[in-house]
């Protein structure tokens, strides 16, 4: 059975509980949209919270440490998430690799640390613009896949990647329907390369920029099996808008 479209909302460093009761829209407009598969990763404090809350949405982290717990202040890990109600987590957000110098190495370790305290990941990668400028865009995100996903048996099934070019991330900027299409088809390859027949199964969604104008046209690509919206997701209207046109 094909994979419904997956419209997942990163929240990033916005929302105290007063922005619950936007999630408690976006799960009621989900419940009606029954062939699209909805999921929110708000700030860790919102976790707990937010999955008491919704229904119908998935909830997850944004980030998880390597350990599963330990001398490590301030940082969370993967089966705190789990503990907390999420089913899911993100790994490898390009501000984590940037900001925070997230290697392919640690990015794999965090993932490892997820599918171990039994949740999902979704694996990010993307270029930056100068080495899409320079021509290395496709080698850059196949390196990224190489490094951090997971191996082993009945992993591909937990595992979904986004696509975010990083000079689209925040900027109202999108790359063209063939450049992405172009990306995914060689995101579907390497994918295959790693997990054989089982990568065909791997979703794969693109992020940047995404909004309720431009959704549609993003999610008709090659191989984008949804997406990972920033931004456009801290309000029930616009993040329903993009629910609406996947
Ligand atoms: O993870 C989502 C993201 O980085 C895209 O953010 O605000 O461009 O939709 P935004």
């Amino acid at each position: 059975m094909a994979n419904r479209p997956y419209i997942v909302g990163n929240w990033k460093m916005n929302g105290t509980r007063a922005l619950l009761a936007e999630a408690r829209a976006i799960d009621r407009g989900a419940a009606r949209a029954a062939g699209v598969r909805v999921a929110i990763a708000p700030p860790f404090t919102l976790i707990n919270p937010m999955a008491d809350a919704v229904q119908e949405i998935g909830v997850g982290g944004q980030d998880c440490h390597v350990q599963p717990s330990g001398a490590y202040t301030g940082d969370i890990s993967a089966p705190m998430l789990k503990d907390a109600g999420a089913s899911f987590t993100i790994v490898g957000h390009s501000e984590r690799r940037a900001m925070h110098g997230e290697s392919d190495a640690v990015v794999l370790a965090k993932a490892g640390a997820a599918l171990a305290a039994g949740l999902d990941v979704i694996i990010c990668v993307g270029e930056t613009e100068a080495e899409r400028d320079a021509g290395q865009a496709e080698s850059v995100v196949c390196a990224q896949l190489q490094g951090s996903l997971p191996t082993g048996e009945d992993v591909a099934a937990k595992v979904t990647v986004a696509y975010e070019p990083v000079w689209a991330i925040g900027t109202g900027r999108v790359p063209s329907v063939d450049d992405v299409s172009a990306m995914h088809r060689a995101i579907r390859d390497r994918l295959v390369a790693i997990y054989g027949e089982d990568g065909a199964g791997v979703q794969i969604l693109y992020g940047g920029s995404v909004n309720a104008g431009n959704a549609a046209e993003l999610l008709s690509a090659d191989e984008v099996g949804g997406a990972l919206v920033g931004g456009a997701s801290l309000t029930a209207e616009s993040f329903l808008a993009i629910v609406v046109a996947a």
